[in-house]
């Protein structure tokens, strides 16, 4: 089956470098308003990364490539010109924590600045700083597309898909994860329907996901988080289809919250659980679930939606943006090397060979794990 071509665009540069600037489509106005923000600061884009403009680990990582770039271009006139393009990239990196792809995409392009700085005047540098952004953009691009190819293999023809969040167009650089598995069996005519988790308490599933599955013709239904557990049960899913923020060396996947209980549910059902990520997900200094570090959000998310606060005043909110799934649940890891059934420590470092994965990079710089 072809890979199908991505229907939306989560992110771009547009122009070159310097002078160029980083356009992302507004995720928190979805699905009312296409709304593009352009951004030429660090300061705005730190501030765009922690409203959810953009979010998606592949995504968020993309970003942080490019936002090196802005960093570069805004330290032109000084003289430390490194100095200021590695405090940016510090801030961009403690933006958000839980997905490591973030602090990947920054050290890829943080790794060309300190080469290039002592040879070259910083014009030049930007224009380096952009060309190692777009390769890393376009490598996301190809991941997801390996990554559809091998995961559309394992699901039956006329499947019915449950998936939670969003992995996706908006999610990825490309076609996403657990959603380019989707787009490319539906291209080969395998997709009955997806059923998308609505995703509490942002709503990506029920915003993000139905929007971009409606937008590319492939039958959607939205659900209540809760309901989920029951549908396995009764024997309405084929299989479960998830991404991931953060794998860790022994399999742990760290994920949107509520995709633990849906493992579990899983589980319980008897119906394959199957996370979707590139390598570059996986954090091989991360050694189990435990050591991830999990985002904690405003309360106000959890306490009201759409406008309407209907906690009584004076309750407060627990709100983990995310939950680990312990690496026994997941069925297979789809990646774009393969196929990686029941991951775990051994199977993950042969997948990965020595120096592979997020954490295990040449060009390193400030610490994966947050
Ligand atoms: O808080 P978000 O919306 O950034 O969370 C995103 C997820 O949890 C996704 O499932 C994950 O990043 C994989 S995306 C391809």
């Amino acid at each position: 089956v072809k890979t199908p071509v991505p229907p939306v665009r989560a992110l771009r540069w547009e122009g070159e470098a310097p002078g160029g600037r980083l356009v992302l489509l507004d995720q928190t106005r979805l699905p009312e308003a296409e709304v593009e923000l352009r951004l030429d600061t660090v300061a705005e884009l730190v501030a765009a990364i922690r409203r959810l403009v953009v979010r998606g680990a592949p995504a968020l990582g993309c970003t942080g490539a490019y936002g090196v770039v802005l960093a570069g271009q805004a330290a032109l006139a000084a003289d430390d010109w490194l100095a200021r393009v590695e405090t940016g990239a510090t801030a961009l990196a403690a933006a958000r924590p839980t997905a490591v792809n973030l602090a990947l995409g920054i050290r890829r392009v943080l790794a060309v600045a300190r080469r290039q700085a002592a040879a070259a005047e910083p014009e030049a540098c930007c224009r380096d700083l952009l060309a190692a952004a777009r390769a890393f953009h376009a490598e996301d691009e190809a991941l997801c597309a390996a990554i559809g190819r091998h995961g559309a293999a394992l699901l039956p023809r006329q499947a019915t898909v449950l998936t939670h969040c969003n992995t996706g167009c908006l999610a990825t650089g490309g076609l996403g994860t657990a959603l380019a598995v989707i787009y490319t069996a539906h291209a080969g005519g395998g997709i009955r329907e997806v059923l998308a988790d609505e995703t509490r308490p942002l709503l990506q599933g029920a915003r993000l996901t139905a929007w971009e599955l409606r937008r590319a013709g492939i039958p959607v239904r939205v659900l209540c988080d809760g309901a989920a557990a029951g549908l396995l049960r009764g024997g309405r899913v084929d299989a479960v289809l998830v991404g991931a923020d953060r794998v860790a060396a022994n399999g742990d996947v760290a994920n949107k919250v509520g995709t633990y209980p849906l493992a579990l549910a899983a589980r319980a059902a008897g119906v394959p659980f199957y996370v979707a990520a590139p390598t570059t997900t996986v954090d091989l200094a991360c050694p189990d679930g435990a050591a991830i570090p999990i985002e904690e959000r405003d309360p106000e998310e959890v306490l009201g939606a759409l406008g309407r606060r209907w906690t009584p005043a004076g309750v407060g909110a627990c709100n983990p943006a995310f939950d680990v799934t312990p690496g026994e649940l997941v069925s297979a890891l789809v990646s774009e090397r393969g196929v990686l059934e029941h991951p775990d420590r051994a199977t993950l470092a042969a997948l990965l060979g020595a120096g592979g994965g997020a954490g295990g990079q040449a060009d390193t710089a400030a610490s994966s794990s947050g």
